[in-house]
């Protein structure tokens, strides 16, 4: 195993600042940063009259700093976090081969964000759903399922309080969403509505980042990603641990720049923390959960790992119980 790697997606997409990941995947569709957007901001030649050239030089693109939170711009969350999904979905779906004991074509995702897995299931024939507080990554997700002729099956709704209609085959919720949920027995709500979710013989794949015995000091990542004529530079970084409450403080920014300007936002959350055991306790307090199977945020299916007290990153492969 690698470092502990990023508190939110982990090594496979991530590095630590000062060598920023730039997502080469991304497509050019979707961004309105055209060329003709950029000759409209460009200063005419009269307003050029009595400037100097470095004068003209220096002018710097106007900054607007963005209200709101992070996911209300479900937009830059996708180009960010949604192109780099391979290794994720071929864990998943070795997951559903080697350890459901159901054929696996119903999968369900809490806090599914804008959907950069659901879109890519759907994709491959399975049936999916999805749910998430933030209207706007809804809004986003189903719109993009829609456009590809899929029905937008993903609604607002609180993981740890929710009832699908009928119980799906699998379950996944991969990059520490999970730990937004920022009191234990909240945790233990959503594993309560998750063994309600998933049929008999089903699975859900649950990635955290654990907080090890032994100091882990990832403190500051950035990523970059660009589409077209808009790039974003997005930063997280750790301001404060509160070990009494168990919760860790994040901030994070997005540095936007678009040919128009240049929008910046920061936002900052909480994280309930986790140790081995703690994480432990908490699947243990759904008695219709079982361990099937341990691994790390490498995804490798081949490569199960042992828990310890220095474990830091762990995809736990829950089975519902019969
Ligand atoms: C890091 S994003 C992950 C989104 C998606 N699962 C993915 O892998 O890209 C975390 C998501 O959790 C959602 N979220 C936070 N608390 C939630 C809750 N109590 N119920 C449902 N969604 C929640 C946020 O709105 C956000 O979209």
């Amino acid at each position: 195993m690698t470092d502990a790697g990023s508190p939110w997606l982990g090594n496979f997409l991530t590095e630590k600042i000062g060598i920023p990941l730039t997502k080469s995947g991304s497509k050019s569709t979707g961004s309105r940063a055209t060329s003709k957007k950029l000759k409209q901001t460009k200063p005419s030649s009269k307003k050029l009259v009595g400037k100097s050239a470095a004068a003209v030089a220096t002018k710097k693109p106007k900054t607007v700093r963005l209200p709101g939170h992070i996911y209300d711009y479900p937009k830059y969350y996708d180009l960010i976090f949604g192109s780099d999904c391979q290794a994720e979905m071929d864990f998943l779906q070795d997951c559903f081969a080697c350890f459901a004991d159901r054929k696996v074509k119903k999968v369900f995702e809490p806090a599914c964000g804008t959907g950069r897995l659901m879109v890519r299931f759907a994709k491959l024939g399975y049936q999916i759903s999805g749910n998430d507080l933030n209207e706007k990554a809804i809004d986003f997700c189903n719109r993009r399922l829609e456009k590809y002729g899929f029905p937008p099956s993903a609604v607002v709704a609180d993981m740890c309080d929710f009832q699908l209609k009928k119980p799906v085959d699998a379950a996944f919720n991969t990059i520490n969403s999970f730990r937004h949920l920022e009191k234990p027995e909240l945790a233990a709500a959503h594993m309560r509505c998750m063994a309600d979710a998933v049929a008999p013989g089903g699975l859900y794949v649950l990635g955290l980042h654990l907080s090890p015995a032994t100091d882990a000091d990832v403190v500051e990542e950035t990523w970059t990603a660009a589409r077209g004529n808009l790039k974003i530079r997005s930063k997280m970084w750790l301001v404060d641990r509160l070990p009494a409450q168990r919760l860790e403080t994040y901030r994070m920014k997005y540095d936007v720049t678009k040919p128009n300007g240049r929008e910046v936002l920061e936002d900052q959350f909480n994280f309930l923390t986790y140790d081995v055991k703690q994480v432990l306790a908490l699947i243990a307090s759904e008695p219709r959960w079982e361990i099937a199977a341990v691994f790390d945020f490498a995804y490798d299916i081949q490569t199960p790992i042992v828990l310890d007290e220095k474990t830091e990153d762990v995809v736990f492969v829950l089975r519902r119980t019969k």
